[in-house]
């Protein structure tokens, strides 16, 4: 039977400090690009109600160059604690950006030093700051001074297995004014595959005094207990597992915080999120919105009966009429 010990159960349920901020909650929604957009937030959000939600990530210095802020950065008054994600190499840019983002509420700052994405370490962001450690404390630096919200950092624990460099660069980001690191136990090498390393998330947790938030590979209550109990992280975020899944970050909460399980949503509930989403996407997005729903509609009934074939037509959808009479089909 899944269980806490009871000193983890109580650590665990008190709330998480975020400098100035207190979340009342343990488990965390991640930024995910093309995913964490304000509709797919008010799901998870509804299912985890105090967890901190994540924009997806905003590139700094196109924030400059804009006359309006993008629609990433849009927050929902009801959606709070939420956090928006920035990145860039450039300092000023990043705190001319912080600024912005506290103008449109967010709640912390977080920057983003872990994106393996080439078009992106090509240009000096994401996890290529593993590989400039006095750039990337200078980023926080300057932050942390332009704004009166914690400011937080999440990367993975090295550029590639001859560069695990993250116990130097995770103290030097908390020496700069870093609120909480989340750690992707990948290195950049790795991307997606593999297994995430939770033993360096171990060992971050120990040098830090900030709190290090587990991330890689929680995809079920049972995954996130183990990482808390092997990492002694002061929390965990979900990433992949909430695809087509809303539900995830809620029943995590509700285990940490009871000791219970909460009922796995039935077939006809997912099916009801599926729908909401979509229609949500549409409404949020118009027609843009129905082919980023694609992808969603996709992942919501994965391992369903029949998946395959179903799959395949959410994928070429064109409206919302078309993708709730395949939704509807799978209950018949
Ligand atoms: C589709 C997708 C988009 C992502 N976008 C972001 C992002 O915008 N910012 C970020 O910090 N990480 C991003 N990530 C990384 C995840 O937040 C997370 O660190 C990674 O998926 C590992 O967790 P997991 O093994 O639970 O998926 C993205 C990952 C995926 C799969």
């Amino acid at each position: 039977m899944l269980s806490l010990s009871p000193t983890l159960q109580t650590k665990l349920s008190t709330p998480l400090t975020i400098g100035t901020v207190q979340v009342n909650s343990r488990v965390l929604q991640s930024p995910l690009s093309g995913v964490t957009d304000l509709v797919f937030r008010r799901l998870v959000r509804r299912y985890a109600p105090s967890s901190m939600l994540y924009t997806e990530m905003v590139q700094a210095s196109e924030i400059h160059h804009l006359q309006e802020l993008p629609r990433v950065m849009e927050v929902d008054p009801q959606e709070h604690p939420i956090s928006i994600q920035l990145f860039d190499c450039r300092p000023d840019f990043m705190a001319e950006a912080a600024r912005k983002a506290v103008a449109q509420g967010a709640d912390t700052i977080d920057i983003n030093m872990g994106c393996p994405v080439n078009k992106i370490t090509k240009k000096g962001g994401g996890s290529s700051l593993l590989r400039q450690p006095e750039v990337a404390a200078e980023i926080v630096k300057t932050v942390v001074e332009a704004v009166p919200i914690p400011v937080t950092v999440k990367t993975r624990i090295g550029w590639d297995d001859q560069e695990i460099n993250i116990l130097d660069f995770a103290r030097r980001l908390e020496d700069a004014g870093a609120q909480m690191l989340t750690l992707h136990g990948r290195t950049r090498a790795q991307g997606y595959t593999g297994q995430a390393r939770w033993e360096w998330i171990a060992k971050v947790k120990e040098i830090l005094s900030i709190p290090v938030i587990a991330n890689g590979d929680i995809f079920s209550v049972e995954s996130a207990v183990r990482c808390l109990m092997e990492t002694g992280a002061d929390g965990v975020m979900c990433s992949r597992g909430t695809l087509g899944y809303p539900f995830l970050v809620g029943e995590i909460d509700y285990f940490l915080k009871t000791g219970q399980l909460l009922p796995q949503p039935s077939l006809d509930e997912r099916l009801q999120c599926a729908k909401e989403h979509l229609q949500g996407l549409w409404e949020y997005k118009g027609q843009r919105g129905i082919y980023q729903s694609r992808k969603h509609m996709t992942w919501y009934v994965k391992g369903f009966p029949g998946a395959g074939e179903l799959r395949d037509q959410l994928s070429r959808i064109t409206s919302v009429e078309e993708g709730y009479f395949l939704l509807d089909s799978v209950l018949i």
